[in-house]
């Protein structure tokens, strides 16, 4: 990366009135969980099918113990890396105003970020689909698969977004409220292949608005929409740029 476009880029953000941050799979690589897409991606080795909610309702001894080796074992031992910490820092010096996040691992609000926007949902809470009462997964045992439900015995479902399932329209419409007042989006570690999440920065840019992105790989946004395309480990190209915004 040419320190020209990250002097440029700092530039942008330390001049902008309302940045967001726009992350995927990708950010949380370097805390030892795989992403979903390109080299060693979880839908190389599992079939996103099983991960349809129809599926997964009528398959819930199949499913759950991929949901638990997956997302519980793998997520429950992660700890943020440097990319969400300088996240967190810009936050703190008011320069970001929020993140608004397809991941489910809650490694952002580990890290200090405080307005974390969780399109996909998160592992940290599950739901029964009979009585549909929330839990926090902390409390759930995972000895025994699927774990029944507490008061109803019935099916407990991660409160993450499923295959066919639709986004919550609450944090769908606080994101895109969010997205609308940006004039500068930071898109970290997503290739926006999944919709409606992919179209986040299009509302920031469709309004005049600068993106930024960090990826490891090429991806859609990077030489048709990105207006700086930091490429690299998100995990030392973010704390880079933070220190160039930051001084
Ligand atoms: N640093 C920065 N970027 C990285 C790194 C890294 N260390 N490693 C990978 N990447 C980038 C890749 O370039 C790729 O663009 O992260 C992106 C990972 O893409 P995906 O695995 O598709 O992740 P994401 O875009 O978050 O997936 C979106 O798909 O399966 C669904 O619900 C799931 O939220 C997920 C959604």
């Amino acid at each position: 990366m040419s320190n020209h476009a990250l002097e440029n880029a700092a530039k942008v953000l330390r001049e902008s009135r309302c940045t967001i941050a726009f992350t995927g799979a990708g950010i949380s690589v370097e805390s030892g969980i795989p992403p979903f897409r390109g080299p060693g991606g979880v839908w190389s080795k599992y079939d996103p099918a099983m991960f349809e909610k129809h599926y997964f309702k009528r398959h819930p001894d199949e499913v759950w113990p991929l949901l638990k080796k997956i997302f519980y074992d793998m997520i429950g031992k992660a700890e943020p890396n440097p990319a969400h910490y300088a996240l967190s820092e810009l936050e703190d010096h008011g320069k970001l105003a929020g993140i608004i996040t397809q991941n489910i691992d809650g490694l952002h609000q580990q890290a200090g970020s405080q307005q974390v926007y969780e399109y996909h949902g998160s592992t940290r809470r599950m739901q029964c689909m009979d009585c549909r009462l929330y839990f926090d997964s902390p409390t759930i045992s995972l000895d025994r698969l699927p774990p029944p439900c507490p008061a109803c015995g019935g099916l407990l479902k991660p409160d993450f977004v499923f295959f066919g399932e639709g986004v919550s329209s609450d944090v769908h419409y606080e994101a895109t409220a969010l997205a609308k007042q940006a004039d500068v989006c930071l898109i970290v570690g997503t290739g926006g292949e999944v919709m409606p999440a992919g179209r986040i920065p299009y509302i920031v840019k469709n309004r005049g608005g600068t993106l930024i992105e960090i990826n490891l790989y090429d991806t859609g946004y990077s030489y048709s929409t990105s207006d700086y395309y930091l490429q690299g480990k998100a995990g030392t190209r973010l704390p880079e740029l933070v220190r160039e915004v930051l001084g």
